[in-house]
């Protein structure tokens, strides 16, 4: 089964028009809608075989309460939303058609989707998933099956606290007397991606507000964890410091 037309709701926007260029790169017909455009998100969902949802993470939940009823039932919605709980939740509720959560583990600057991990949570699925599957893996996209729950479990850690510390070191950065030229002037690699993610969250402050709002949890554990480290280090406890970090040659090098 392939879509004779795929809509996408929020197709203004940065992720929208980078799923416009993907789908029309595989020669699908495409239709974008926003809150300004003259088709209405509810048309475009009735004209749809795929409909997607790329809004902002704050109004995910009310647009597909707004436009779920709209979209047909022998057709497909997906979101690509970077929490999946809460959108599958209301796709299913909202709607009678297939839904698929999708998160594709890259941003709207990224040429390609070769080489990229697109998450996938299958909620309400016969047709489509095959469909789906196979456009993301004939374009050499990595594919994750997984659950709303593990996802947003993962992402607290993934998203979630990886970008809780980097803010922590924007913030050492501002507060140090140093200005940012200085620190390009005595930056490592290392320091110089971490300057460019401080930049990315910088420009998308819902977005990670968001992310960061969903992983108390693992937020608050890792505060715990720093604590302990923080003692060690006070106390000069090297030996205790080693073995902390000897329980790490657990974690896999990654292949990349
Ligand atoms: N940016 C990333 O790196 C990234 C990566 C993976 C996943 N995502 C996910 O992709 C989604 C979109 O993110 P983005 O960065 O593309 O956001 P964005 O650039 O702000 O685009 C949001 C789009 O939603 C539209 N919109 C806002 N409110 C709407 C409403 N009530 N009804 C219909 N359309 C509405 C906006 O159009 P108008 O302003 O013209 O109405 C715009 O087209 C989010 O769920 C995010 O979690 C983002």
């Amino acid at each position: 089964m392939k879509p004779k037309r795929i809509g996408i709701i929020g197709g203004t926007g940065r992720m929208g028009q980078w799923l416009k260029r993907f789908f029309e790169g595989a020669s699908y017909q495409v239709l974008i809608s926003g809150r300004k455009t003259e088709l209405s998100s509810k048309e475009l969902a009735s004209l749809c075989d795929v409909v997607v949802i790329s809004v902002p993470i704050k109004d995910t939940v009310n647009v597909i309460k707004e436009v779920g009823p709209y979209v047909r039932p022998d057709a497909l919605m997906m979101d690509i939303t970077s929490i999946k709980k809460g959108p599958v939740e209301a796709m299913l509720a909202y709607s009678r058609s297939e839904v698929i959560g999708t998160h594709p583990l890259f941003g709207p600057k990224t040429p390609s989707i070769k080489g990229q991990t697109v998450v996938i949570c299958p909620a309400r699925t016969k047709i489509w998933l095959p469909w789906l599957k196979e456009l993301l893996l004939s374009h050499k996209a990595r594919v994750t099956i997984s659950t709303p729950e593990k996802h947003d479990e993962m992402m607290s850690i993934v998203q979630g606290l990886s970008y809780f510390f980097i803010l922590a070191i924007g913030l050492a950065v501002k507060e140090s007397p140093f200005n940012l030229s200085e620190f390009l002037d005595h930056g490592t690699p290392f320091f110089r991606i971490i300057l460019r993610k401080i930049h990315f969250i910088q420009q998308n402050p819902e977005m990670f507000a968001t992310i960061q709002f969903n992983s108390y949890d693992k937020i608050s554990r890792s505060l715990e964890i720093l604590d302990g480290l923080k003692k060690i280090v006070e106390d000069h406890n090297y030996q205790k410091f080693y073995q902390i970090l000897q329980r790490l040659d657990e974690i896999p090098l990654s292949e990349e």
